[in-house]
């Protein structure tokens, strides 16, 4: 797929489709209006004859508008003028893309990013475009024995941006949002893999293949052996039920004029399978716990994008990788773990894993002298019930780092929810026996398991974000998101001074 942009008149555009918009009731865009002008009234009349009233979404492909040289001109229903906002212009953009890869136009010049979008610049309306397209065409089926093809699939798309002094700010845009789309296409593809493939030591070796496919990039894999070394008692615990042995992904981006430089590390949540472990989850869509690796396949994704990017920073991003499984070896209820920092933790369940892995991961990376720690991870089911499958919770011990997250998130429509963390939930994690326990008493889970964390981030800036219900869909559809990786490349955009304006 080809983006471009330019900047031009709809009538002299000779492509296999041009798309503009229609306002609510029946009310042409400024474009559409230059359209209709030199078709002397074709499109006002369809309009008038009631057929197409402008809701969102509604489309009209017309064929041989008179005096205009393109073949087609899709007509897209964009809602009341006024009601443009960012939901429904992607909602736009995806219904857009869906009709002209459908009905054969390869290549299409596209107007729909001269609309105006509340609040909204030339910069982002281009960058969602391109982030939105990609996304709707994602398909995963390598596995099935036919794979469905659409025949004359859309190949070729041009932005028309107003003036020409918006061409590099698009331009711009398009690079930004292939590289955040390469990472999310990246993500999705890690999280969509069967867990019988996607284990451990298949996200090192995608970690290695980074390696090999940047210069920038050198990747380090510790397994469990080198984390006995190490005194990760915490991690190896959770993955000593599995067959398949825990792997540690260091991938290692150096950027920065200055290797030198703290850098920013990120940590996902790896956890291949999470079958609870002996606190075994019920059997009912058990399946969906492949993608309690979404954190570090997101992470992965970012550190693609961001070596695609060649930002001016340095980034370490950690793939925790391990599998959750019950049998004769696993952990178990009632074992108390010394953590790598020399806290103890007692298990009360051993379906609450994700913790004991990241833990021991925060208290490794203190070796980087990080600038910031973030680590994302879909940690708990709590984090669903209180904030569904639209934004993803942050919980941080640094506001600045905190605001700088949901900033980020705000501009890449990627939004994530700031919940709080306080001492009285800290005392939830209180356990007899042990330093803390790795549950909380009732209520608050996602804000518990917060406080876990925030037990072994101590020595920098750190932020957790918990993904448990935008990582993925559900369901009959179900597929990886790619969330986070617009949220963290826009924060890295952010950090390397790299926004809209040069
Ligand atoms: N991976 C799960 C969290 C999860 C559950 C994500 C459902 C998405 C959907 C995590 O390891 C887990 O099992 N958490 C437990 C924690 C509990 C035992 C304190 C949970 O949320 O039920
Ligand atoms: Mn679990
Ligand atoms: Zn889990």
């Amino acid at each position: 797929m080809e983006f471009s942009v330019k900047s031009g008149s709809p009538e002299k555009q000779r492509s296999a489709c041009i798309v503009v918009g229609v306002f609510e009731p029946r009310r042409l865009s400024p474009i559409a209006e230059q359209l209709d002008k030199i078709s002397e009234g074709y499109i006002s009349s369809l309009l008038r004859r009631g057929d197409l009233e402008g809701k969102p979404g509604q489309m009209l492909l017309l064929h041989h508008v008179p005096n205009v040289l393109s073949e087609r001109v899709l007509l897209v229903g964009c809602g009341k003028e006024r009601e443009l906002d960012e939901r429904q212009y992607k909602q736009i953009i995806k219904k857009t893309i869906s009709t002209l890869n459908e009905t054969g136009s390869m290549e299409a010049v596209c107007f729909l990013t001269e609309l105006h979008v509340k609040g909204r610049d030339t910069y982002w309306k281009v960058r969602q475009a391109v982030e939105t397209t990609k996304d709707s065409l994602y398909t995963f089926n390598q596995f099935k024995s036919n794979k469905p093809e659409t025949r004359r699939p859309l190949r070729k798309l041009v932005f028309n941006v107003p003036t020409r002094r918006e061409l590099s700010l698009g331009e711009r845009a398009i690079a930004h949002g292939l590289a955040v789309a390469s990472g999310v296409k990246a993500g999705k593809d890690l999280g969509n893999m069967p867990p019988n493939v996607a284990n451990p030591a298949y996200l090192a070796s995608q970690a290695r293949r980074l390696a090999d496919d940047f210069e920038s990039v050198t990747t380090k894999i510790i397994g469990e052996q080198e984390m006995k070394e190490l005194g990760m008692t915490s991690y190896l615990a959770v993955g000593q039920g599995s067959k398949n042995e825990a792997m540690m992904s260091v991938i290692e981006y150096k950027g920065h004029p200055d290797p030198q430089a703290k850098p920013i590390v990120l940590i996902g949540k790896g956890l291949t399978f999470d079958s609870g472990g002996i606190s075994i989850k019920p059997s009912a869509n058990m399946d969906e716990m492949k993608y309690d690796m979404c954190g570090a396949a997101t992470v992965f994704g970012a550190m693609k994008a961001l070596a695609k990017l060649n930002l001016p920073l340095n980034v370490v991003g950690v793939l925790a990788g391990c599998e959750n499984m019950p049998g004769g070896g696993a952990y178990r209820p009632g074992d108390i773990l010394t953590t790598m920092s020399g806290q103890t933790v007692e298990v009360l369940n051993t379906d609450a894993e994700g913790r004991l892995v990241l833990c021991d991961a925060l208290t490794y990376v203190e070796r980087f002298e990080p600038e910031a720690v973030v680590d994302v991870a879909t940690l708990t089911g709590a984090c669903v019930v209180a904030l569904g499958n639209h934004i993803s919770g942050l919980i941080s011990n640094h506001n600045p780092l905190a605001h700088e997250l949901i900033n980020a998130s705000e501009q890449a429509g990627d939004r994530a929810w700031r919940l709080p963390m306080s001492d009285e939930y800290q005392d939830q994690l209180a356990s007899p026996f042990a330093d803390m326990a790795n549950l909380g008493t009732p209520g608050a889970g996602t804000i518990t398991a917060g406080c876990f964390l925030s037990r072994f981030a101590k020595k920098y800036n750190w932020a957790h974000l918990d993904i448990a219900g935008t990582a993925w869909v559900g369901g009959k559809d179900k597929s990886a998101t790619g969330r986070p990786v617009p949220l963290l490349v826009q924060f890295l955009l952010n950090r390397a001074g790299q926004d809209a304006v040069e």
